[in-house]
This record gives C-alpha cells, structure tokens and sequence, in this order.
C-alpha cells in the first residue's frame, strides 16, 4: 500500500481527483494519510476532512524564520512514513533538504507542457495567460518528479488540450483541469503505486506503456 502525504494550498481540486479516483478503484494499493496546507483557509482542508483525512495547516508566517519552518514540514511528513508526496496546486517551495530526502518521491502537476510555460515564475493562471499570449494552439499538462530546479524534473506524463480562439485564461484554465490535471495526476500515482514508473538518467519509463 503507497502511503501518500498530500501537499496544498487552494481549492483542491487535483485532492478531489486523487480521492474519487481512489474510492472508484481507478488508483490501487494507495492511502492519503494526511493533507498538509500552507494556508489555513485552503478548501482543499474542507475536502480532505469530509473524506475522513488527516489535515494540518504549517504556514511559513507562523515561523520567524524559514529554516524553522521547513524543519516542521519535514518533521510532520516524516512523522506520516509517507512513500509518495504529491504536490496539488502547492505554492511553497519545497524545502532542499525535503527534496533530497525524497529523491524521486515527490511528483508536482502543471498546468502546461512542459518545456513550454514553466520555470520561476509560471504558476496559476500566469502560465495560461503567456499561453494565450504566445498563440500557441495546444497546451496541457504535465506531472514529474520534483527536483531542485523549478519544473525540471523527470517527467511522468503529460496530456495536450485544445486552445480555443476565444479562450479567456479563466476558462484555459479550467479546461485544462478538466481534461489533462484530474486525469493524469491520478493515473500518475497508480502508476507509481503498482510499481510501473522507473527513473533512469532522469528519464521516466512506464512498464507496459501509459494507455
Ligand atoms: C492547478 O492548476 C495546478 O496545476 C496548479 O495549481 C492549480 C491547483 O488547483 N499547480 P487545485 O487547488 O488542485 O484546485
């Protein structure tokens, strides 16, 4: 069974995703132990304790200083002997201590395909906005493996969607939801949790393909 610590800090949808794919037997041999948000107003909080999650808030504002603060992320993560971390919609920088510790232990979803749209600064509806602006004609999404860079690490999947003329970045954003992140975050952790995905050379290769 893949003990998974869910990181957050919005709405939740990616966490709803990962839960009803679990409930409805598209992800196996997976457990959420716990739901750690930096913001205690997060809804995602709501939507784990409604699933019967464990939930904690750890807020950088509550810590002088931000050592401390990573020092308490890590000790609550530990303390959960989570397998898999899984960053959904998380807007902390991850700790490098946490990253090495977890090598190839923590996945992240973005809104785009990566090597288009990421890096510092491409997050939330930024990343769909610069879409938009660039013209381009397919985006999507991608989950990878975190690494100390910003996107840069091993990717898992990715899944293309349509960019439509009259797109607001509102309504990209939500398609892209819709069609690529709540699909293959999901698919990504069963993956992992049936012993499919390997790292090599900082590539990914999925036994048996991603269909
Ligand atoms: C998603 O667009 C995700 O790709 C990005 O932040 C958003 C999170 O949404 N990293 P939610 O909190 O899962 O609803």
């Amino acid at each position: 069974m893949l003990k998974i610590g869910v990181l957050v800090s919005g709405g939740g949808t990616n966490l709803q995703a990962i839960i009803d794919n679990i409930n409805t037997g598209n992800i196996t041999n997976s457990k959420i132990e716990v739901v750690i948000s930096n913001n205690p107003n997060a809804f995602a909080l709501e939507r784990a304790k409604k699933a019967g999650i464990d939930t904690v808030c750890i807020s950088p504002k509550d810590y002088s200083d931000r050592s401390l603060f990573n020092k308490a992320l890590i000790e609550k993560i530990d303390e959960y002997n989570v397998d898999l971390i899984v960053l959904a919609g998380c807007m902390v920088v991850m700790p490098p201590e946490l990253i090495q510790k977890y090598n190839n232990k923590i996945i992240n979803i973005h809104p785009a395909l990566i090597p288009s749209f990421c890096g510092k600064g491409f997050y939330g509806l930024h990343v769909h906005e610069e879409a938009l602006k660039r013209g381009v004609k397919i985006t999507g999404a991608t989950v990878h493996f975190v690494d100390e860079g910003t996107d840069t690490g091993p990717i898992i999947l990715q899944k293309a969607v349509e960019v439509r003329q009259d797109d607001t970045p509102e309504i990209l954003q939500r398609r892209v939801m819709e069609e690529a992140e709540w699909k293959i975050m999901p698919k990504a952790i069963d993956l992992i949790a049936n012993g499919k995905v390997k790292v090599e050379d900082r590539k990914v290769y999925i036994s048996g393909g991603t269909k």
